[in-house]
């Protein structure tokens, strides 16, 4: 292993990881290789509706304060995740009666009151996040669609601007690499919501993809993205490599091979787009023991370039070998 190697040292554009605020308080092992490795940091959940603002008159910042507080402790760029997002709203929010100005001023008070909070520290935010269903309509289960209707979208986006004009504004979404039905809704909402002088200026592509996932849909969607001209992240990348749920399956040298392989093409594509555009690499967690995936799915899964250990597997030299 050579120790002067790092991420954050090889990539030319950030790399970044979504990270667990228990594990970054308790854990150590956790801790230093973030530091070390990492130049950009998510919050997995930390700064989500339910978290910051769980009844109508109560903010709650510890949380979400502590990592900015680290972040800038150690010199590395926040990315705010996420501000409207139909998953894990409240209960005050579920339960809320009121009529449409109503939804509208709370929706436009949460959003404001939290990117201004942390103006000047966090420069970026995921603002809406997954609006788009598989079949690329708008989601209606969202409460933000039912009270606010398609409109909900683009005031998201009016109203974070106001609070800070100098972030980055991105919509996030998933699924840009499974085919062209949801990607070109999603490359449609974004391009008419630029053509309409809404702020935004990027793209989050979540790439929670399987190392199955083949190369010419992972490269239609960043370039794809990247013909928009915003600002592309790869915001959320782990790449599965169990999809089928075997629960006795061995994470074997042949599987680490193959998943190097996919964490290399995917990298060495995302680097090929335009510099201007690489708003950076972020992986969704540090460890395989930390991913969502293995609680979400109750299954085996090894979806991250570190193994349980914190030590890097081969997925991390394939990440390095795609800037090369
Ligand atoms: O902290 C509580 C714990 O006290 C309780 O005992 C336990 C029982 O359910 O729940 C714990 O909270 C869980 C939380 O993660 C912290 O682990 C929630 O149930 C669980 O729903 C939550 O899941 C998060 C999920 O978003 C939903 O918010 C995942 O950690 C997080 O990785 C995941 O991240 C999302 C992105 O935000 C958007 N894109 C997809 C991505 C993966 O689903």
């Amino acid at each position: 292993v050579d120790e002067s190697v790092t991420l954050q040292n090889a990539m030319p554009f950030k790399f970044g990881a979504a990270v667990n605020n228990s594990l970054l308080r308790q854990t150590a092992a956790y801790r230093n290789v973030v530091i070390k490795e990492f130049n950009s940091l998510t919050s997995e959940n930390a700064m989500k509706f339910a978290q910051l603002h769980p009844s109508e008159n109560t903010y709650t910042w510890t949380e979400a304060d502590y990592l900015v507080d680290f972040a800038q402790q150690n010199g590395k760029r926040v990315h705010g995740h996420t501000l409207i997002w139909h998953k894990n709203p409240p209960a005050w929010v579920t339960n809320f009666q009121g009529d449409a100005a109503a939804w509208d001023n709370l929706m436009k008070t949460h959003i404001q009151t939290v990117v201004a909070r942390y103006k000047g520290k966090i420069a970026s935010w995921d603002v809406v996040n997954e609006a788009i269903a598989e079949n690329g309509t708008l989601r209606t289960e969202s409460i933000w669609y039912q009270k606010l209707g398609p409109s909900f979208i683009e005031k998201a986006f009016i109203y974070a601007h106001e609070a800070d004009p100098d972030a980055l504004l991105f919509y996030n979404d998933y699924g840009h690499e499974y085919g062209p039905t949801k990607r070109t809704a999603i490359i449609n909402l974004v391009n008419d919501l630029k053509s309409r002088g809404i702020p935004i200026h990027g793209i989050g592509m979540q790439f929670h993809t399987r190392y199955t996932q083949s190369n010419t849909n992972l490269a239609a969607a960043i370039n794809t993205a990247a013909a928009t001209g915003l600002k592309v992240h790869i915001a959320e990348l782990d790449i599965a490599m169990n999809p089928d749920g075997i629960q006795d399956l061995t994470y074997s040298s042949g599987l680490a091979e193959q998943q190097k392989a996919k964490y290399e093409f995917i990298v060495r594509t995302y680097n090929a787009i335009p510099k201007n555009q690489q708003f950076g690499i972020t992986t969704w967690n540090v460890g395989d023991k930390d991913s969502w995936i293995r609680g979400e799915y109750n299954r085996p899964d090894w979806p991250l370039p570190f193994d349980d250990n914190y030590n890097r597997k081969a997925a991390y030299q394939g990440i390095i070998d795609g800037v090369k």
